[in-house]
């Protein structure tokens, strides 16, 4: 029987890809150049499967053909907010996405942030690299204790869990967790976490808060100025879900006028372009999207989409379905 069709949009981790070509016949991004909608509509007339990530936009524009030769959509990552699912669906392809596997590396870098805002350690960095520093002062660059503080978690699924795990059992920190849906207690008692009942609620209760819900147009601006405003005037923002859960523009703002203490972004609205508006502040620390940046994560994640893609030729249900 002729191995499926499959097409890897990006450059993935060299034993994953090896894995991939033995298994189907595949189309590999040896370029590594990322794909407009028309290539995507092209693809979709002659892959059975193609294998997206978070930088492909699989939006109207790049699904709109008729009778697609493609069945699935094996997404290489945990967001799949950059896929139109509605549209998708209605063309009867399969999506899958990669949980699980990338959860510890994520909530270590939220932890990476949260610490770096608090402790200034990106100011530092910049000092030192620009030949500034003078030396050792009782004054200088003092941050906050992170130790025993209180964090707010919003989206308390498999990352913001290991968050929390980090947070309490490493830093004694206080949690409160912000879910859509009720937090089994068993799940809340392992870092004796506090559910609350809205964002709203959280918000002025905490000195570092940490978005791990899904982005998408359900959580758009979920923090806008009028949430910013609840923050405490010291309190910091991490965000390691998606760009869009914040308006940056009113970010922009509350750090400008100092109404928050500080934030730590891996996630850009529209990345990898920058708002101009937040890249002068000194109160923000800014990362690449590095959230799953390890080797151990990428690899884990290569070989869950295998599984699904095996899984789903061979007629079984992909473990990590979502539509
Ligand atoms: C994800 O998995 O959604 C990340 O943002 C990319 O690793």
């Amino acid at each position: 029987m002729a191995k499926p069709r499959v097409l890897v949009t990006r450059r993935w981790p060299a034993a994953v890809e090896a894995r991939l070509s033995d298994l189907f016949e595949v189309q590999l991004n040896r370029d590594d150049t990322p794909m407009r909608p028309e290539d995507f509509r092209a693809a979709m007339g002659q892959y059975d499967a193609i294998l997206p990530t978070v930088t492909d936009k699989l939006g109207a524009p790049s699904l709109d053909i008729e009778k697609p030769q493609t069945r699935i959509f094996a997404n290489y990552g945990v967001g799949f907010s950059h896929i139109d699912v509605e549209k998708a669906s209605g063309q009867g392809i399969v999506i899958t996405n990669t949980p699980d596997v990338l959860s510890e590396c994520t909530a270590d870098l939220a932890m990476t942030l949260m610490l770096m805002a608090a402790r200034r350690a990106g100011e530092g960095e910049r000092e030192l690299r620009a030949g500034k520093w003078t030396g050792w002062r009782p004054t200088h660059l003092v941050g906050t204790k992170v130790s025993g503080k209180t964090l707010g978690i919003i989206g308390y699924g498999r990352i913001g869990q290991e968050m929390a795990r980090r947070a309490h059992h490493g830093f004694g920190m206080k949690i409160l967790a912000y879910n859509r849906s009720p937090v089994a207690p068993e799940v809340l008692a392992q870092c004796n976490a506090t559910q609350v009942a809205s964002v709203d609620e959280l918000l002025p209760q905490c000195d570092f808060v940490s978005l791990h819900c899904p982005g998408g147009a359900a959580n758009r601006h979920l923090i806008d100025s009028r949430r910013l405003g609840l923050m405490r005037p010291d309190a910091y923002l991490i965000n390691t879900a998606r760009g869009e859960v914040i308006d940056e523009s009113a970010l922009a703002q509350a750090l400008w006028f100092e109404t928050i203490g500080g934030a730590a972004l891996d996630v850009f609205d529209g990345e990898p372009d920058i708002n101009p508006q937040l890249r002068d502040s000194d109160r923000l620390v800014m990362l690449p999207h590095l959230g799953s940046a390890t080797r151990e994560a990428r690899e884990a994640m290569g070989f869950r989409v295998i599984d699904n893609l095996q899984d789903f030729f061979a007629g079984r249900e992909p473990r990590d379905r979502v539509n």
